[in-house]
C-alpha cells in the first residue's frame, strides 16, 4: 500500500538545513519563504529545527501550506516511547502540531531496528503527529524489509544521489515500488562537478546554470531534490529549477560519471547515532 500523505505531494524542491548554523538557518529560511519555497528539511541531528520555527512564525504564512520533514536519530531507536518523545522534541522546537514527513535518519541495521522504527512512525501518523513515515539512506534490501515486515511503503527514500554517486539499484528498484526517490547531495558541491567539462558543456546546451542542470536533470527523471543553498542567489536559482528531459546519449555522459554504484557512506555498514 503505497503512503497518502493526507493529500499532501511530497514537493520537487526542499530546502535543506544541515550543517548550518541556526542564525544562518533562519535567514536563509526567511528568505526562502518570501520567495516561495514551501518545503524544509531538517533532523534532529542538526540543530536547525527552532531556528525554521521562528523564520516560519516571523513569516506569518500559514502552517497547512508547507511540508516540513523531521527525522530521528539512531539513539532514539528502540522503544516507541522513545521514538514518540523523540518526534514530539521536534515538533516543540518547529513550533508546529504535526511534520508532514519523518524517516529513521540512518538504517542501522547493525541495531536491527528499522521495521520496528518504522512501525513506531506509523503509531504517530495514527496518532496524528506525523503525516507521512519514510526512510533514508535505505537500501533496496532495507525497503523492501520494512514492506515484509510492516505492511506498507515507506513514502519517500531520502538519500545521496548525483552523476557521482548512481545509486543504480536504487533507481531501478524505485520505478517498480510506489517509493518516492528524494535525491540529496545532487549537486556535488565542493567535489569541483559543477566546474567539470561535462556539466559546463550540458548546462550551455540546455540553457541553465551547472546547478540546475544537476537539479534539473534528478527532477527530470521523476525524483525530487533536497539541496541547501549559502545566498539569495543560490536559493532563488535553486527554486527556478526546472525539469530537464536530456538526450539519452547527454544522460549516459552524466551516468558514465558514477563512480560509486551503492550509496556513499554504505548504508550496510555506516554506524551514526
Ligand atoms: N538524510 C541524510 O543523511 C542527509 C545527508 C546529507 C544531507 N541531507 C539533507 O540534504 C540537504 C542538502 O545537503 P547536501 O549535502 O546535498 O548539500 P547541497 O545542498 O548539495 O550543497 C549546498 C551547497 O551547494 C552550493 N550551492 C547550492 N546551490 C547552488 C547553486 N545554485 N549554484 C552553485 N552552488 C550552489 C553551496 O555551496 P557554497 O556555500 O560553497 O556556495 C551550498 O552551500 C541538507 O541540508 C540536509 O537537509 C540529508
Amino acid at each position: 500500500m503505497s503512503q497518502h500523505l493526507a493529500g499532501m505531494a511530497l514537493p520537487a524542491i526542499t530546502l535543506g538545513t544541515g550543517l548550518r548554523p541556526p542564525e544562518d538557518v533562519q535567514r536563509l529560511v526567511g528568505w526562502a519563504l518570501d520567495m516561495g519555497y514551501r518545503s524544509f528539511d531538517t533532523a534532529a541531528l542538526y540543530g536547525t529545527e527552532a531556528a525554521i520555527g521562528r523564520a516560519i512564525r516571523d513569516s506569518g504564512i500559514d502552517r497547512r501550506e508547507l511540508f516540513i520533514t523531521v527525522k530521528v536519530r539512531g539513539n532514539e531507536y528502540g522503544s516507541r516511547e522513545r521514538v514518540h518523545q523523540a518526534i514530539e522534541r521536534s515538533l516543540d522546537s518547529l513550533d508546529t502540531s504535526f511534520a508532514d514527513m519523518v524517516v529513521p535518519h540512518w538504517p542501522l541495521p547493525m541495531l536491527r531496528a528499522l521495521p520496528s522504527t518504522f512501525t513506531q512512525m506509523l503509531d504517530a501518523r495514527e496518532e496524528g503527529l506525523v503525516r507521512g513515515v519514510g526512510v533514508s539512506n535505505a537500501s533496496a534490501a532495507m525497503v523492501r524489509a520494512v514492506r515484509t515486515e510492516t505492511g506498507e511503503w515507506p513514502a519517500m527514500n531520502q538519500l545521496h544521489l548525483s552523476p557521482i554517486v548512481g545509486q543504480a539499484d536504487f533507481t531501478r528498484f524505485a520505478g517498480t515500488v510506489p517509493v518516492r526517490i528524494q535525491a540529496y547531495r545532487v549537486l556535488e558541491a565542493g567535489s569541483g562537478l559543477m566546474q567539470s567539462r561535462v556539466i559546463s558543456e550540458l548546462s550551455q546546451q540546455y540553457g541553465c546554470s551547472p546547478a540546475q542542470l544537476l537539479v534539473g536533470w534528478q527532477l527530470g527523471r521523476g525524483h525530487k531534490v533536497v539541496l541547501g543553498a549559502s545566498n539569495l542567489e543560490q536559493l532563488r536559482a535553486n527554486l527556478d529549477s526546472r525539469p530537464l528531459q536530456l538526450t539519452p546519449a547527454d544522460s549516459h555522459r552524466l551516468s558514465r560519471l558514477d563512480r560509486f554504484s551503492l550509496a556513499k557512506p554504505d548504508p550496510v555498514t555506516h554506524f551514526e547515532l
